[in-house]
């Protein structure tokens, strides 16, 4: 089955002395989502943005901020970056031991919700949260860094297709981590819906943002 791929450029790979320029260059390039990665330094080894930088960007870019919490604990913090302007907010279960509940709180919110699968972590966490999720993120890195190698998981990405499949819903399958054209060929064939890209949109510069993601589509 074919479906219209999605792109959404991470901004951890972007110029962040000028990250709105940077996110309305990549709206205008033909972005689909805008990735952002928020990192506490102590659910991963490192540390980038919180809800005041995303309020203060929100105006670049109609496009829906697809936020990636790699933070823990994450509740606390949920209404915050709902209010700062996310649209999707995607956890991790391994951030507290009660992720449905923090599913269910995103959705109260009115925002979509998302779970991120680390590459060790199982498809079982999917298994009770189907109908409470409106994307899943198959991790093809372990999570903290840009510009890691992709870490080839076609039969992962393909199990949560069809776990999907079977809801009949419109749920989105999201990638991230060493996407290129090449390893997009893959992820697309497997199942994947939606491809995160830090690296591979940034590296060539403003000029080539737009064939950069194009390049993605495949
Ligand atoms: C890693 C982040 C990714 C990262 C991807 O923890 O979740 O979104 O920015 O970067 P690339 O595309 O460079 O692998
Ligand atoms: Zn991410």
């Amino acid at each position: 089955m074919t479906r219209p791929v999605r792109i959404a450029p991470s901004i951890l790979s972007s110029d962040f002395s000028k990250l709105g320029e940077e996110i309305s260059a990549i709206d205008a390039a033909g972005a689909d989502y805008i990735h952002i990665d928020v990192m506490d330094g102590h659910f991963v080894p490192n540390l980038t943005f919180g809800p005041p930088v995303i309020k203060c960007v929100r105006g670049a870019s109609k496009k829906p901020f697809d936020v990636h919490l790699m933070i823990s604990p994450v509740d606390p913090f949920i209404q915050a970056f709902a209010d700062a302007g996310a649209d999707i907010i995607t956890i991790h279960p391994e951030a507290g031991p009660h992720w449905h509940r923090t599913l269910q709180a995103i959705r109260s919110m009115g925002k979509k919700a998302g779970l991120a699968i680390n590459p060790a972590t199982p498809t079982e966490v999917l298994d009770h949260v189907m109908d409470l999720v409106d994307l899943i993120l198959v991790m093809t890195v372990n999570p903290g860094f840009g510009g890691q190698a992709y870490i080839p998981l076609a039969d992962k990405i393909a199990d949560v297709r069809a776990r999907i499949d079977a809801t009949g819903r419109d749920i989105d399958l999201e990638v991230d981590g060493g996407i290129t054209p090449e390893t997009a060929k893959e992820v697309i064939k497997a199942g994947a819906n939606v491809l995160v890209a830090g690296t591979s949109v940034f590296k060539n510069g403003p000029s080539a943002y737009a064939s950069s993601i194009k390049a993605l589509r495949g």
